[in-house]
């Protein structure tokens, strides 16, 4: 019997060492430099425990959850805003987020009276006011209007409201998560106002959800014949409760408090309503004790999501992949700039195609960081030619009352040991 030598994985220093120098050379190209151990590493030389047994069953996940470890990407509240249950704001992770779908589960909420429970079979829409017919449509009767689907963020007119005075809450989380974008499905409100049809001196309407505070809000007619939608799906699937399951209004663009959840009536009227949540909220007061009022239009914001503070760089000195959102309640973003010196001088970022229309983008900035100190900015321009303000521009035209739309110019103070702050550069 012949001795044939045995095919048996060698580790010794020549060889190993020569095949570790040629992919780590190939890595370098491609990574800038990955650390590759000089001992055999048994994540690769090993059969691990995962490769010599069965996984779960697929019975295991009828509806199925992200990975144990990934626990951390969750809603997250700031206990100080939110002093009972019934009125309640939380965050979505956008730190941790890549792309630019919101998963649903990690999408923010924020509710006056609480997420109620609503049946598809309890569920009525009713349209009523100056319109030829009133009407009142079931859950079924909706189904069968013509429907479409579009990508489209959400941002409550408060996102950054806390920063107005100054840098507050360390985390992009926290100071710009009160913004989700999904895919919904739904019908053309204008769709249903013309089944109803709406009398010519219908110039408003009012909406209204079931929920005890209701929300209701006046939308000019404009709007909700242009591209409004009654929504019922959400990234494919049914709206989560929270989100207003089984119904909720879409204003494309619009602040978030427009978009009613748990819809209920829509009235046709000839004048806004001035509702509480058109009067003593959502209106911002300035400087001078006028009212700055029916501010709809949610204007072209952008943060870097990572580097952050919840996202420090843990690498050390090197490439680092700087990534953030961007969004534009009158458009698409046509340019995003990055600045690592406070907004002295910016560099253009690469923008993820395929954006839809006031939907969020994705751009990034790939940086060979030397470990110098960073005041990490970004600044959006959108398709009406709109530039994103320094938050002191913001503060010499509307002053310091303000609460709502801030969409100024984020600053992140990246140290040499990679933690970053929420600092801002006068
Ligand atoms: N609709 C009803 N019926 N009740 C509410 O409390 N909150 C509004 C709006 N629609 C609200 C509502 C506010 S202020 C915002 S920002 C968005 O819903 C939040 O939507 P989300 O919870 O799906 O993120
Ligand atoms: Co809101």
């Amino acid at each position: 019997m012949s001795e044939r030598p045995t095919e048996k994985p060698e580790f010794g220093p020549t060889r190993r060492g020569f095949l570790r120098a040629s992919v780590a050379g190939g890595a370098l190209v491609a990574t800038g430099g990955a650390a590759f151990a000089q001992t055999p590493d048994p994540l690769i030389t090993e059969v691990q425990p995962w490769a010599r047994v069965f996984g779960d069953g697929i019975d295991a996940t009828p509806y199925g959850m992200p990975i144990r470890f990934e626990t951390d990407v969750i809603r997250r509240n700031v206990p100080w805003l939110t002093a009972d249950v019934t009125s309640s704001i939380n965050f979505t992770p956008i730190h941790a987020l890549d792309g630019t779908i919101t998963p649903a589960g990690c999408g923010f909420e924020r509710h006056h009276s609480g997420a109620i429970e609503l049946a598809k079979e309890d569920y009525r829409l009713m349209i009523n006011g100056l319109v030829e017919t009133p009407l009142v449509f079931t859950y079924a009767d909706l189904e069968r209007f013509p429907r479409e689907s579009r990508v489209h963020f959400l941002e409550c007119a408060a996102n950054s409201g806390m920063e107005w005075a100054g840098a507050q809450l360390n985390g992009s989380q926290f100071t710009h998560g009160m913004v989700h974008n999904m895919e919904y499905t739904g019908i053309p409100l204008r769709l249903l106002l013309e089944e109803a049809g709406v009398k010519p001196e219908g110039k408003w309407i009012l909406v209204e959800g079931a929920d005890a505070s209701s929300n209701g809000r006046s939308i000019p007619m404009e709007k909700a014949l242009d591209d409004c939608l009654v929504a019922f799906k959400a990234n494919g699937e049914a709206l989560r409760k929270e989100h207003g399951y089984p119904v909720r209004l879409v204003v494309p663009g619009w602040e978030g408090n427009m978009w009613v959840k748990w819809l209920r009536r829509i009235e046709v009227g000839d004048m806004p309503w001035e509702t509480r949540e058109e009067t003593s909220k959502y209106t911002d007061t300035m400087a001078d004790g006028s009212a700055r009022k029916w501010t709809w239009i949610m204007d072209a914001k952008s943060v870097v999501t990572s580097p952050s503070p919840q996202m420090p760089i843990k690498s050390g000195p090197g490439p680092v992949v700087i990534t953030g959102l961007a969004w534009s309640g009158r458009g698409t973003i046509t340019r995003v700039d990055v600045s690592m010196d406070g907004g002295k001088t910016w560099h253009e970022a690469r923008l993820q195609p395929h954006s839809h229309d006031k939907a969020l983008h994705r751009f990034y900035f790939d940086h060979v960081w030397d470990g110098s100190e960073m005041l990490l900015q970004s600044r959006a321009t959108d398709s009406t030619g709109y530039v994103q303000p320094t938050k002191n521009a913001l503060r010499a035209i509307r002053g310091l009352n303000s609460v709502y739309h801030n969409n100024g110019i984020q600053t992140w103070w990246v140290k040499s040991d990679g933690e970053a702050e929420n600092v801002e550069v006068s």
